[in-house]
């Protein structure tokens, strides 16, 4: 099974999300184990303070290193960890190679910074991955932490059903969008389910998917500005 660890300071963000839908049945199927820690559990000056003043001036607060040295040094104690994954603007650009890389992993370690970021020094010692996923800026790494381990999850094999099998998802085989999805009501205010699908002809239905397809996957190269 693979294990999930995730510390962070405003772990509030994390709990319910990890605990609806999909990844909370995965979890139940015993297909994940995923740790929230919370970072304030790891300080120990007696007023448990987490944060400080940037050296050199600037902003905001930083996220002090002693909490998460003890909390990261505690967990590699107890067992090998195949990617410690640090949410950050400046990362790398999260893909779908990088969730499907992740996907294969026994155990991920997850921090996630808050307020202004965390004290360089956290990085420089444990980060084997740099990601960002956006060129935006969030509040936070934990719905980096999210949107990483939504990804991840479903890969793994028995998480997702037949129904909802990720094997030909868009973006999987080299980059392509699929057609659109239609369901009952054939027709809605007006608005008409394409014939073609109601047909019941299967090679017509099949063209038709191929078609939009493409068309859909030209687009999405244009509005991204990706080769054509
Ligand atoms: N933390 C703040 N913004 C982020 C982003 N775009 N990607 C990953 N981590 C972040």
């Amino acid at each position: 099974m693979m294990r999930i660890d995730i510390i962070s300071a405003v772990p509030d963000l994390l709990i319910s999300p990890l605990n609806t839908s999909i990844i909370k049945r995965a979890q139940d199927k015993r297909k994940v184990e995923i740790f929230v820690h919370n970072l304030r559990d790891y300080a120990y000056d007696k007023h448990k303070q987490i944060d400080d003043k940037p050296f050199g001036g600037g902003p905001g607060m930083l996220l002090k290193p002693e909490p998460f040295f003890e909390c990261i040094e505690k967990l590699l104690s107890e067992r090998a960890y195949d990617y410690i994954i640090f949410p950050t603007p400046g990362g790398k650009y999260y893909n779908q190679q990088m969730a499907n890389k992740f996907s294969l992993a026994k155990n991920i370690m997850i921090l996630a910074g808050h307020y202004k970021g965390i004290d360089d020094r956290v990085r420089e010692k444990f980060a084997t991955d740099e990601i960002s996923i956006g060129n935006y800026v969030l509040t936070g790494g934990e719905l980096a932490a999210l949107v990483i381990i939504d990804s991840v999850v479903r890969l793994i094999p028995g998480v997702l059903n037949d129904s909802e099998s990720a094997l030909n998802d868009s973006l999987m085989d080299g980059e392509i969008i699929e057609a659109p999805y239609y369901t009952r009501p054939a027709e809605y205010k007006g608005m008409k389910v394409p014939d073609v699908l109601l047909s019941g002809h299967d090679k017509k239905i099949k063209e038709w998917k191929e078609e939009q397809s493409k068309i859909l996957t030209d687009k999405w190269k244009k509005i991204n500005n990706l080769e054509k």
